[in-house]
């Protein structure tokens, strides 16, 4: 499984909320790969870079507050593996420019940060960038939320197309089923889930046929990489096409009830101190009813509400509901509970994150373990995409 985020600085909560704690909680299930994605940043923000290395630190001790283990994934930047940065330009290569110009984000964002000149070659192809970022590593999953998935549908798109253009070879169909019969006990269940699929679009039994074809024993590496083609299509499988893995993500309302979110000044960092969240907390924003301590209120109108649902269980919150409504609590009272569940989250981030803002060093040290560990991946991924391809091999250093 992978996924990347843009270096923006500092995590607030609605992006622990949003993403990061899905990760946490994936890295224990499934072989991870969390990196930063500093190239993506600059396709919006090459005017000025002067932050950046800073960003890409402060997020990655969010990472690890938050915890990230970097014992158990692999955590990494993207520009330190440059074989992102080679797949991109084949990929482009085979790209048409009309499924760019038609990904939803690049009009949208292009209108939405109107003071910034985004008709850049750089702008147009971020996607792309993704796309190589994802399959350079071949991964099963990509969690991503809602705002992402257009991009990992390009991504399944633009693999397809590189799978046909270069995994093609003759006598396909007979090879695989020659293949097919090296499965030995299994060769019946990859057949019937291969059909299923094919039949029915059955994504189950696609990624049942993949764990036949990924755990059969003793099979030579082009036989495995025909019958993970062979699932799906007529084409050795080389970039295997990812799945979504949506993430749902909860509604986090920042201090002036808008979205959580750096741009709107609205935030609570995810390792703030426990005085500054208390005070921002209890001058946040309610339903604006509720004027004096004697006007009743409606949660259902109130941004404090919507963080209750985030943090605390109907237990806790139905006494409060209605105290509201009757005004029989004042705000405050409501805010209390919702104080010290936040306060113990941020305190206990904060004092993860201390060993790594005292010694910097073992940040970088982490990147550069992830970034060896990453690199090995990418590498034979591009060993293989060079040779189908007809590029020479890379020279040995
Ligand atoms: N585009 C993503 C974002 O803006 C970040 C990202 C870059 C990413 N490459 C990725 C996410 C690969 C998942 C997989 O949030
Ligand atoms: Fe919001 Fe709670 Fe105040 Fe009601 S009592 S307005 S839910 S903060």
């Amino acid at each position: 499984m992978l996924s990347g985020m843009r270096p923006t600085g500092q995590l607030h909560l609605g992006n622990y909320h949003g993403a990061l704690k899905n990760w946490v909680a994936l890295q224990h299930g499934y072989e991870s790969y969390f990196f930063v994605a500093d190239w993506h940043a600059l396709t919006t923000g090459y005017e000025d870079t002067s932050k950046l290395q800073d960003h890409v630190r402060e997020m990655v001790i969010d990472w690890l507050a938050a915890g990230i283990d970097p014992a158990v994934s692999t955590v990494f930047v993207q520009s330190h593996v440059p074989e992102h940065a080679e797949l991109h330009l084949l990929l482009s290569m085979v790209t048409p420019l009309g499924w760019l110009e038609r990904v939803p984000t690049y009009k949208d964002q292009q209108e939405q940060l109107k003071e910034k000149d985004l008709a850049t070659y750089g702008f147009l192809g971020y996607p792309l960038l993704q796309s190589a970022d994802i399959l350079v590593y071949r991964p099963e999953f990509v969690p991503v939320g809602e705002d992402q998935v257009a991009h990992v549908e390009i991504t399944r798109e633009v693999a397809r197309r590189f799978n046909h253009l270069f995994g093609s070879e003759p006598d396909f169909k007979k090879k695989a089923e020659a293949a097919v019969r090296l499965l030995g006990p299994q060769a019946g269940v990859y057949a019937q889930l291969r059909r299923r699929f094919q039949e029915s679009g059955d994504q189950t039994a696609l990624l049942e046929a993949r764990d036949i074809v990924r755990h059969a024993p003793g099979l030579p590496d082009a036989d495995r990489r025909r019958l993970a083609g062979y699932i799906e299509g007529l084409s050795v499988s080389i970039l295997p096409e990812p799945q979504v893995l949506l993430t749902h993500t909860p509604k986090v309302p920042g201090l002036d009830g808008r979205k959580m979110s750096k741009s709107y000044g609205n935030t609570i960092g995810l390792r703030e101190d426990p005085d500054s969240v208390a005070k921002k907390l209890r001058t946040m924003q309610t339903d604006p009813a509720r004027v004096r301590r004697t006007d009743v209120g409606d949660p259902d109108k109130c941004p404090v509400w919507d963080l209750h649902k985030v943090y605390t269980d109907e237990a806790t919150r139905a006494p409060l509901a209605a105290g509201c409504r009757s005004a029989g609590i004042g705000c405050l009272d409501c805010k209390q509970p919702l104080i010290d569940r936040i306060v113990a989250e941020t305190q206990a981030m904060h004092e993860r994150a201390a060993p790594y803002v005292q010694d910097p060093a073992r940040i970088d040290a982490i990147l550069a373990e992830g970034a060896e560990k990453a690199r090995v991946t990418a590498r034979a991924t591009m060993a293989e995409v060079r040779q189908v391809m007809n590029l020479a091999p890379a020279v040995k250093a």
